[in-house]
């Protein structure tokens, strides 16, 4: 496909943008489709009203009213539901959790813990993945009381981004994931005692429970490649480029049918003089974008705080806030840790969901 100019442009996106003006970008399918730069003299974020059910969305998690132990949908469609999940410190396990719906990646926002499965002892702390396939029990224990995003896949597993160029080993080394450790289940079990007597089975939503006699976690031995594993962001290698800013998908983490997720880590912003150091604006014309902001200081936003997920539907332009863009020419690096997940078909938010969200969020971009 050939690429045609007019007017001022640039030979280099996000690069070299004239002084004073703004570049919008206009991409298909994320960032791997045709995509154009737009150079204008103000953001087309500048809207002064907005009327009708689109507009970008802000939700603040921490006034969600706290449900140990169970899942608060907040966002779904046929391919994914976005959950919040929140389990009290404990030091024993009664029941198995089998998600006949779908993969489970829990994203550990607070806490830490362990989680015992058929394949052995995973741990987690604040920071880490946690991904249990589908119709594999598990149960959480927690050392502290802990909070989790819950990124359910319903219509395929999770499966590791395409790394192109850069390779296999590039943002994570697949060594990096763990997988589970069966004797240190035994000798979980052996010291805590192993009471897990009762499955209890989610399928279309709904809830099934399976009573046993004995301990359900009785696996003396196992072979294969399906199995749960986690991955901690600190084992995660951000990609930079000291001369241009990437796009989001060079932090992809996981992918999977209908979406990608993405983790945004603290790194050193770009050294070339006319390189843009914030998210550059664009219209992802064709993903809802969803930002959970799990740590560290939000750079390119205002008035944010950890515990907070933005949804920016596809239909308009979105950026950096403006008090960022005046911000950044004295940053060198971001100390932000945000997941972010890109949704192929449109996502329809749930009414608990809607009780949480800041409702004057569309009106942030405006000075
Ligand atoms: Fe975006």
């Amino acid at each position: 496909m050939f690429q045609y100019k007019q007017g001022k442009h640039t030979t280099q996106g996000h690069k070299g943008i004239p002084a004073g003006c703004f570049e919008e970008e206009q991409g298909r399918k994320g960032f791997f489709g045709h995509v154009s730069h737009l150079i204008k003299e103000k953001p087309s974020t500048r809207w002064t009203n907005i009327e009708g059910p689109l507009r970008p969305h802000l939700f603040d998690c921490v006034n969600l009213p706290k449900d140990f132990g169970s899942w608060q949908r907040l966002m779904h469609n046929n391919d994914i539901s976005i959950y919040y999940f929140w389990e009290s410190k404990s030091t024993t396990a009664k029941k198995s959790f089998r998600n006949a719906d779908g993969e489970s990646l829990y994203f550990c926002h607070q806490g830490s813990g362990e989680v015992l499965t058929e394949y052995g002892l995973l741990s987690f702390r604040k920071g880490s993945y946690i991904n249990i396939p589908k119709c594999v029990g598990h149960s959480f224990v927690c050392s502290e009381d802990s909070v989790f995003l819950v990124i359910e896949s319903r219509t395929g597993p999770f499966r590791e981004p395409d790394r192109g160029m850069v390779g296999r080993n590039a943002f994570y080394d697949t060594a990096a994931l763990k997988p589970p450790d069966l004797e240190a289940l035994k000798a979980h079990q052996k010291k805590n005692g192993a009471n897990v007597k009762e499955i209890l089975v989610k399928r279309l939503d709904q809830l099934t429970h399976f009573a046993y006699s004995e301990d359900v976690y009785d696996t003396i031995g196992w072979k294969g490649d399906f199995f749960p594993f986690t991955l901690h962001v600190d084992d995660m290698m951000p990609l930079v480029s000291a001369r241009v800013h990437l796009p989001p998908s060079a932090h992809g983490t996981f992918i999977a049918n209908g979406f990608v997720v993405c983790t945004f880590l603290p790194r050193p912003l770009e050294t070339d003089a006319d390189a843009l150091k914030v998210p550059f604006y664009h219209q992802n014309i064709d993903y809802d974008e969803v930002l959970f902001y799990h740590d560290g200081n939000f750079f390119s936003r205002d008035n944010l705080h950890a515990g907070m997920i933005s949804l920016h539907p596809a239909g308009f332009p979105h950026g950096p806030h403006p008090k960022a863009v005046a911000k950044t020419p004295n940053k060198t690096h971001t100390d932000e840790y945000a997941v972010m997940v890109d949704v192929w078909s449109p996502l329809k938010i749930d009414e608990q969901f809607e009780k949480v969200e800041v409702k004057n969020y569309w009106q942030s971009w405006m000075k």
